[in-house]
């Protein structure tokens, strides 16, 4: 594979860098402290084209690849977490769900607003007793001519009380089980849609996590997203993309700490010289990076089979796997390095650390991606040979 980067993939790179370092910093730590939205940082966002970077332009996106996604991801997510989610979850799973299985009416109406940024959207599939075992929906949608009425509660809602629309997985013929669930495309102000307290995190507390429950909500037939009996296969294929932008995510959280750790390392003096200069620590330093560098081909190498048209459902697996498990052995060892300082809110690494347990949990557990990826090698698609 080719992992060198073109002008414009390096431009798109460099732009997130720089609005990550004059928009997001300052204020990161409040927000995080005070669980506030980063409203106003999220419309520029959007007018600078990253919430919908892979929509197509006639639908208000930004037309670019996979790969400038994942660098502008990395960049936002070394810098704010937070921020980073939003945009991951409106870009890979929202604006990406609707223009590959919308109508050209759900498109012209909904993804035009939501990858401008202009609106911002949620994926509802987590219920409370359906996180991992998602074929379990006891949210339901009964079909009732023109319209269908939703009924149940989603839990865990990245984006929960700020989107605007929500795509909203509930079973349709019970019988039928996982073939029987069905996406509709909700709107929050619609009659019925509640929206529940947002959730007091451990990390990415500047992201609003709800739950949502639906009462008797109508939802007309044509905002059935993809077809009746479709929604199980709409979401794993769907979080299939969805798990690189976490992948991405977790990568920028590591290399976010890193650079902080060495860039303390060379200043910070002990016995008589800079604690970088100490194996103890120059060794830590070497397995981070190692660490962030094999977790960055595995990004790149997923996005680049997503842009070439190959099947990725196991290299996204892989990288986030891999990706989330760096980001938190990074930054535990980012916050040794720190001592200390490490262990106070100034330095933002005991942040970038409590940001990083999260890309191990959602759009799939590290149990989950190890299951999807033993499940192709057992099919023979990948590792056939070993
Ligand atoms: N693409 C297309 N179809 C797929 C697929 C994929 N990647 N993976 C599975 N399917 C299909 C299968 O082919 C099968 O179809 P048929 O029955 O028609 O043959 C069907 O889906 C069921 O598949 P499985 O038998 O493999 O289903 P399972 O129940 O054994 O396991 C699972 C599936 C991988 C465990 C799945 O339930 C899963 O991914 N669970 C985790 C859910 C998750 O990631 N939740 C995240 C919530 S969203 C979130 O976090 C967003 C946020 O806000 C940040």
């Amino acid at each position: 594979m080719n992992f060198q980067l073109t002008d414009e993939q390096k431009a798109v790179r460099d732009a997130a860098r720089d609005f990550a370092r004059t928009e997001l910093l300052p204020g990161v730590i409040e927000r995080d402290r005070e669980m506030k939205f980063p409203h106003e940082q999220i419309r520029q966002m959007g007018e600078l084209g990253f919430l919908g970077m892979m929509a197509s332009p006639e639908y208000g996106g930004s037309g670019m690849d996979t790969v400038s996604y994942v660098l502008a991801m990395e960049e936002i997510a070394k810098i704010d977490a937070s921020a980073a989610v939003v945009m991951s979850v409106n870009n890979s799973l929202v604006c990406w769900g609707l223009e590959k299985f919308g109508t050209e009416e759900q498109k012209l109406k909904y993804l035009t607003k939501l990858a401008t940024g202009e609106w911002i959207g949620s994926f509802c599939l987590s219920e409370p007793e359906a996180g991992s075992d998602a074929t379990q929906q006891r949210t339901t949608a009964e079909d009732h001519g023109d319209y269908f009425l939703l009924n149940g509660t989603k839990n865990w809602i990245t984006n929960g009380s700020t989107s605007k629309v929500h795509l909203v997985m509930a079973q349709t013929n019970p019988e039928l089980g996982h073939r029987g669930i069905t996406t509709f495309i909700v709107e929050a102000d619609w009659e019925g849609v509640q929206i529940g307290a947002k959730e007091d995190k451990l990390g990415i507390r500047a992201s609003d996590t709800t739950s949502i429950m639906y009462s008797d909500v109508k939802v007309p037939k044509e905002n059935v997203l993809g077809g009746v009996g479709f929604g199980f296969k709409f979401a794993m294929k769907t979080l299939a993309g969805g798990r690189i932008g976490i992948a991405a995510q977790a990568l920028g959280i590591a290399s976010g700490a890193y650079e902080l750790a060495l860039a303390y390392s060379k200043e910070r003096e002990a016995f008589g010289k800079p604690i970088s200069q100490h194996q103890a620590i120059a060794f830590k330093l070497a397995d981070m990076a190692t660490d962030i560098e094999a977790a960055r081909l595995l990004v790149l190498r997923a996005a680049q089979l997503k842009d070439a048209g190959e099947d990725y459902n196991a290299a996204s697996a892989m990288a986030k796997v891999f990706a989330s498990e760096v980001a938190m052995r990074t930054t535990v060892q980012a916050v040794q390095i720190h001592g200390g300082y490490g262990y106070v809110k100034e330095y933002h690494v005991e942040r970038l650390m409590r940001d990083a347990k999260i890309t191990e949990i959602y759009e799939g557990t590290s149990e989950i991606q190890r299951l999807v990826i033993s499940r192709e090698i057992l099919k023979g698609k990948i590792y056939t040979t070993a």
